[in-house]
């Protein structure tokens, strides 16, 4: 894995900025993973404004977000559709057509079923995601793969823990229905893609980073299947690192990883 630590969230959106920006200049017509959650929208702010100043173009990426709630319409002013639109989509010249969020407002349990079908299926034809954006939850949950996850799962409908409806109680009034299901990407599906990138800011994030990066591979901490994958960078600002043993390690091999970049020897750091 490459272990990025820079001092604030504000680096952590421009570095992550940085590796989009690189993907899409390699292939335009990148599929994009996307993740919602207070944690990439500073990421989303810099890319519209790099497409502002015209530095990127979306016009030919395919896009596929890792979730959605059950139990809200999609007009809901917080399902994850209604987030992508206003924290990204509507700013950049992304086809919306090209943008797919799990269809997850359906009636009955068959139609959520065949509706995860045929998400892993439109991955697979868009040709797999390029790069998939992640965050990572208190509990170590990527995607809504909450803590027990089959490491291999794929896309399906999931109960959210406790401590997931509690950390998203703060988008909801009081007095509202807050959805405790969600169709979500799995593990397995998060894993096929070719690159991943999560991102961590804050120092409620620091224990399941760590136990992300240095614990045991375990169902009971999802992001640690992060370790299985041969192209995982994950980005953190020094808040979420405090907990890490080896943070002088991780540093120290990112300078080394610049410098072998200059000698035209490649990194090590995976
Ligand atoms: C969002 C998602 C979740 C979040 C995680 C962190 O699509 O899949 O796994 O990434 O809950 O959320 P924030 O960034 O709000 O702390």
């Amino acid at each position: 894995m490459r272990i990025v630590i820079l001092p604030s969230a504000s680096d952590v959106a421009q570095f992550a900025a940085d590796i989009v920006a690189n993907q899409l200049e390699i292939k335009a017509d990148s599929v994009l993973g996307l993740a919602t959650g207070s944690t990439p929208v500073a990421l989303y702010d810099e890319l519209i404004t790099r497409y502002q100043a015209e530095q990127l173009s979306f016009k030919e990426v395919v896009s596929f977000n890792l979730d959605e709630y059950i139990g809200i319409s999609v007009t809901h002013n917080q399902s994850y559709r209604t987030f992508m639109n206003q924290h990204l989509f509507e700013f950049i010249n992304i086809d919306i057509q090209n943008t797919h969020v799990p269809e997850a407002n359906l009636p009955t349990k068959q139609a959520l079923l065949n509706s995860a079908v045929r998400y892993e299926k439109s991955i697979a034809e868009a040709g797999g995601i390029d790069l998939q954006i992640l965050g990572i939850g208190i509990n170590g949950h990527i995607g809504f793969n909450e803590p027990s996850s089959s490491l291999a799962s794929r896309t399906r409908v999931k109960t959210l823990s406790q401590s997931t409806i509690e950390a998203n109680k703060r988008f909801f009034n009081e007095d509202e229905f807050q959805p405790y299901l969600a169709l979500t990407m799995g593990i397995g599906t998060i894993l096929d893609s070719r690159h991943l990138l999560l991102l961590a800011t804050g120092e409620n994030k620091a224990s399941a980073v760590r136990a992300m990066i240095e614990g045991p591979l375990s169902a009971m901490v999802p992001a640690s299947a992060l370790q299985q994958h041969v192209n995982a960078s994950i980005i953190i600002d020094q808040a979420a690192a405090a907990q890490l043993s080896l943070k002088k390690y991780y540093q120290w091999s990112e300078r080394q990883r610049s410098m072998l970049a200059q000698t035209g020897l490649g990194s090590t750091n995976e």
